[in-house]
């Protein structure tokens, strides 16, 4: 049944990405329930440009979009009875923040709490394999329900099949081909154990005597308070860049000239180095172009500072990556999708 009664033509995308650039889409939808996905799949199968979107967090809109936008706010979480481990069901559109607040108000952690405050929709932290503070979402992730729009039919994957990476996915490498509907994550009742060891999460929680998954969540909230900008009060859409991945010869030289160059090592030949750094160490922190700026409390992320425009913020981004290769040899990529 085709209802495009909810289909809204011209629709200004200004609301709706994080980045609040003034771009439009010749059509827009909203799905709120299931009911809303069955009644409408099969016209959404059928367009041949279309984008599913959750809060667009880490989507860059270059252009108006000439197609249909796909909001998905389906939301859900129910926890799955009798099941040992605790797996829960989390429905895509549900906002990752919610999901996170209400497995720590219920005492339910095992890695879940370190991903509080991710801004982004469950779906959309599957595609882009959200991660912070020493987690990633695949570490709790046991399986995802999505709709292939190549075949028309519902297919369960199990985490081993979705080669997650490094913010990276099989749905982001097959952009376009999947709604992801749901996801079972397994989760730890009233944990013992914590994942502490990113930065100086230790440090904020050195006076506590019993660690519980609100209290890490409670910290951790409050340490990216303090340098990450809110995407609705500042349009951004976070970490601009990943960070990069070099090998030992690269990172030897560069530790010769540059003595406290952060390090994370990965394996024996490679190394992890902060983008934001990097970035810093080029002299961009508060550097300007049109509307669009370097965040001034943290280098890794690009704001909408005034009415940017998406080829302000495009330019910056491209100057950033000139820039650190020139002085550092090392070619930035960004976490954030240009569509
Ligand atoms: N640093 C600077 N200048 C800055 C900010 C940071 O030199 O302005 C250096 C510092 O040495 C600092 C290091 O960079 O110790 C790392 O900074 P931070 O701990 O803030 O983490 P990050 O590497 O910049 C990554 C993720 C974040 C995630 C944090 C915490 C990526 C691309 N980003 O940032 O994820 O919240 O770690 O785990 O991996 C996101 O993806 O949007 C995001 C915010």
């Amino acid at each position: 049944m085709n209802k495009t009664i909810k289909i809204q033509k011209n629709k200004s995308l200004k609301q709706i990405n994080a980045f609040k650039l003034d771009v439009f889409a010749s059509e827009f939808i909203e799905l709120k329930t299931m009911n809303d996905f069955h009644e409408n799949i099969e016209y959404i199968s059928k367009k041949d440009k279309k984008m599913i979107i959750g809060d667009a967090t880490n989507i860059l809109f270059l252009n108006d979009f000439d197609g249909l936008i796909v909001k998905n706010s389906i939301k859900g979480i129910e926890k799955l009875p009798n099941s040992s481990p605790l797996l829960i069901k989390a429905y895509s559109g549900e906002i990752w923040n919610d999901f996170v607040h209400f497995s720590v108000n219920n005492d339910l952690g095992g890695g879940i709490e370190n991903l509080v405050k991710i801004p982004g929709r469950v779906g959309s932290g599957i595609v882009q394999n959200i991660g912070a503070y020493g987690v990633e979402i695949k570490d709790l992730l046991v399986s995802v329900e999505a709709y292939s729009f190549e075949n028309n039919k519902i297919i369960t994957f199990k985490k081993e099949e979705l080669n997650f990476e490094y913010r990276n996915s099989f749905f982001k490498k097959n952009n376009g081909k999947y709604f992801i509907i749901s996801a079972i994550f397994q989760l730890q009742n009233k944990p013992k154990s914590f994942i502490l060891d990113y930065g100086n999460i230790k440090n904020n929680l050195k006076n506590i005597d019993k660690l519980t998954p609100l209290i890490i969540a409670n910290t951790i909230s409050k340490i990216r308070e303090n340098k990450l900008p809110d995407y609705k009060v500042i349009g951004n859409c976070g970490s601009f860049f990943k960070n990069p991945i070099i090998n030992y010869s690269l990172f030897n030289l560069l530790k010769s000239k540059y003595k406290n160059i952060p390090s994370y090592p990965i394996n024996e030949n490679l190394v992890k180095i902060p983008a934001a750094w990097l970035i810093e160490n080029s002299g961009f922190k508060g550097y300007e172009i049109g509307g669009a700026s370097v965040y001034d409390k943290h280098s890794l992320i690009i704001i909408n500072k005034n009415n940017a425009t998406p080829n302000d913020i495009k330019s910056l981004s491209e100057q950033i990556i000139t820039k650190v290769f020139k002085d550092f040899n090392v070619k930035l990529q960004t976490e954030v999708i240009f569509v």
